[in-house]
């Protein structure tokens, strides 16, 4: 009995790991090949003997994104494998969230990541449902943390209506992935068969909702 409840402990905690353990000190991610076929969960490792400190580095978080380029009125900006080759197997991403005044990252999760965000600047926010409903939110000040967990929607809101915000949050995958529910839902791209929405939305569309928020979404 106590095998076996010991067993069933350890197949769990093996399933709820993020990314799988790097089986070396690190495996550099070689530069993007259009011409590459061969798909890994994860990416190739660069010769080890060609690998430079500068695989370990990266400005690509020190500028601040355009705030005005969206609607949403923020920019995320990511470390990637090309950005930042020696991520690779490490499960770990960082992002920069520039948020301009009112700007908000609308709700949406990550499949493979929880994350972790440190308010740096501005008055932020931020809050998760978790599957039995349950919202919980909190305001993050500057030197203030908050955990969103692995798979959960979560959002975050500059509350300020006139000056900017700054944040910056760390995700246990090299590739979270990311899906925001409006979008997801509504962006026409993606052809959700609109009857399906009108279901969801419990609208008839004689009035046209579900075009008229597709097009505010872009699509
Ligand atoms: C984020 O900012 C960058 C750099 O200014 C810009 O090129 C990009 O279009 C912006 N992205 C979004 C989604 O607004």
């Amino acid at each position: 009995m106590l095998l076996n409840l010991l067993l069933a402990f350890i197949l769990l905690m093996g399933q709820v790991r993020s990314d799988p353990d790097p089986l070396q000190d690190y495996c550099v991610s070689p530069p993007h090949s259009p011409h590459q076929h061969i798909f890994l969960n994860g990416n190739l490792c660069k010769d080890p003997t060609k690998v430079t400190v500068s695989d370990f580095t990266t400005s690509a978080l020190s500028k601040p994104g355009d705030t005005r380029a969206n609607p949403f009125m923020t920019n995320v900006t990511l470390t990637t494998t090309t950005n930042l080759p020696g991520l690779n197997t490490m499960g770990l991403t960082m992002c920069r969230l520039d948020f301009g005044a009112s700007g908000v990252v609308p709700p949406h999760v990550h499949p493979r990541a929880s994350e972790v965000t440190v308010c740096l600047d501005g008055v932020l926010l931020v809050g998760f449902v978790d599957t039995s409903g349950r919202v919980f939110t909190q305001e993050l000040h500057p030197g203030e943390t908050f955990v969103f967990p692995k798979g959960l929607i979560h959002f975050l809101y500059n509350i300020d209506t006139l000056s900017s915000a700054l944040a910056v949050s760390g995700l246990t995958s090299q590739n979270p992935g990311t899906q925001f529910v409006p979008m997801v839902s509504l962006d026409s791209k993606l052809q959700i068969p609109q009857d399906v929405l009108k279901r969801l939305y419990h609208i008839n569309d004689q009035e046209g909702y579900v075009a008229s928020i597709r097009k505010n979404l872009g699509g």
